[in-house]
Order: structure tokens, then sequence, then C-alpha cells
């Protein structure tokens, strides 16, 4: 069986040389996301912009230079998080994804969630969060947790709608602060779960396990 490691440095090599969709005609470099295999948080963003698409890493322009400062705010270095994007290669002069694109891209996505099973999933900006939440409204729902095809997900406003609208900006702030009380309580589950079932029992869930679990209310949020 492969590891999380291996199959996420596949999909990373698959990625440099795709054709599935027409963004590949456009890009400098595809940009299949980077960070632990290990992570308990993932972020998924839009796409990769100007300077991700010259490096082939995402988030290293200025909106990902508030990322930055969000993850260091909780402690977080990139090293310890996953990030990614709906869709691997830069839209023409940064327009938004099209739907057939992020069709052709979902596949690898989905990949990388599986190999990595992070506790928390956090979607950026309105087009990650159209994958686990649907039609709602980002205004409406930006810093809930809920669970979804078995991940504990929280959609957040891009960080890029931060740069230039200074409230966005607290808003972002106050949603990032908490991610530590989700992953806390998280584990604060796991661990009565655990102490539930004789030791020889305890097998690692998978996300299908999970989601059969009776859906529960996450008192915290
Ligand atoms: N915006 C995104 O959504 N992703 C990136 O990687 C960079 C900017
Ligand atoms: Fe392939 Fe995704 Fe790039 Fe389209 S955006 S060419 S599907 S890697």
């Amino acid at each position: 069986m492969m590891s999380s490691e291996e199959i996420l440095q596949e999909v990373a090599v698959e990625v440099s040389t795709c054709s599935r969709c027409k963004l590949c005609k456009g890009r400098t470099k595809a940009v299949p996301g980077e960070g632990s295999p290990t992570a308990k948080i993932m972020f998924i963003g839009e796409g990769p912009g100007y300077h991700e698409d010259k490096q082939a890493r995402p988030f290293v322009g200025p909106a990902g230079q508030f990322l930055d400062e969000l993850l260091a705010s909780i402690k977080l270095k990139r090293s310890d998080v996953f990030i990614t994007n709906v869709v691997k290669c830069r839209p023409p002069s940064n327009r938004d994804p099209e739907r057939d694109e992020m069709v052709a891209c979902n596949d690898y996505l989905d990949r990388q969630i599986a190999a990595i099973r992070p506790q928390v999933i956090v979607t950026l900006g309105r087009f990650s969060m159209s994958k686990f939440f649907g039609s709602e409204r980002i205004s409406a729902i930006h810093g809930r947790a809920r669970r979804k095809d078995g991940y504990l997900c929280i959609a957040m406003y891009h960080p890029a709608a931060g740069l230039h609208d200074p409230s966005k900006k607290d808003v972002i702030r106050q949603d990032f602060k908490k991610i530590p009380l989700i992953i806390a309580e998280v584990e604060r589950r796991a661990a009565l779960r655990a102490a539930e079932q004789p030791a020889q029992t305890i097998v690692p869930t998978s996300p299908q396990q999970r989601e059969q679990e009776p859906p529960q209310q996450l008192s915290l949020f």
C-alpha cells in the first residue's frame, strides 16, 4: 500500500503534466499544493495566481503573506498544514475557475484529501466552499464547523478578500482563531470514543465510517 507521502507525490507528478482541462494551455507551472502528509488541517483555496504559477507553490503572493500571518496567529507553520487549491493551474488573468475545470481537477483534490485524512478542512473562498457546502452563502456560514463527507469543514473568506477590506480582514482573523478550539474539540471527542472501546478494537476510522456516525451537533459553534 502506498503511504500518504507517496500518494501526494504521485498526484504532484500527474498534475505537473496534466492536460485534463483548458487551464493547461495558459499555465507556466501547475501548482499541486504542499505541506505535511500528516497535517491535521488542510486549506483549500481557489487557484494559483501570478506568483504561484511562476513558482509552482500555493499562496506565495500577497494573499499568501496574509495566510502566513493567519497561520502564525494560531502558532502554525506552513509545514504543519497542507495547502492546495480547487484547480491546480492558473486561470487566465486570474478569472474565476469554471465548472468544467473544477470537475476535471476534482480527482486530484479528492486523492489529496483521502491521503491526508485531515481532522479539519478549511475552505478559503466560495469555490472550495461549494465543494463541501453547496450553494450556501459564505456571509452566512463563514467560521462555522460542519461535518461533510466524513470531514469536519469550516468555510472562510478567501484571504485575498481581506487585502483591500480591513473589516473582512478582522472577520478572517476572528474565524481563524476558532481553528484551535475546533481541533481541540475533535480530539476530545476522539479520546472519548477511544476510552469507550476496548483497546484491541481501536482501528483508524475511514471517512466513510465516520460518515455513518449519527450527525453531531458541535456545541462549541
Ligand atoms: N489564491 C488562491 O486561491 N490560491 C493560491 O494559491 C494563491 C492565491
Ligand atoms: Fe489538469 Fe487541474 Fe491543471 Fe486542469 S487545472 S490542467 S485538470 S491539473
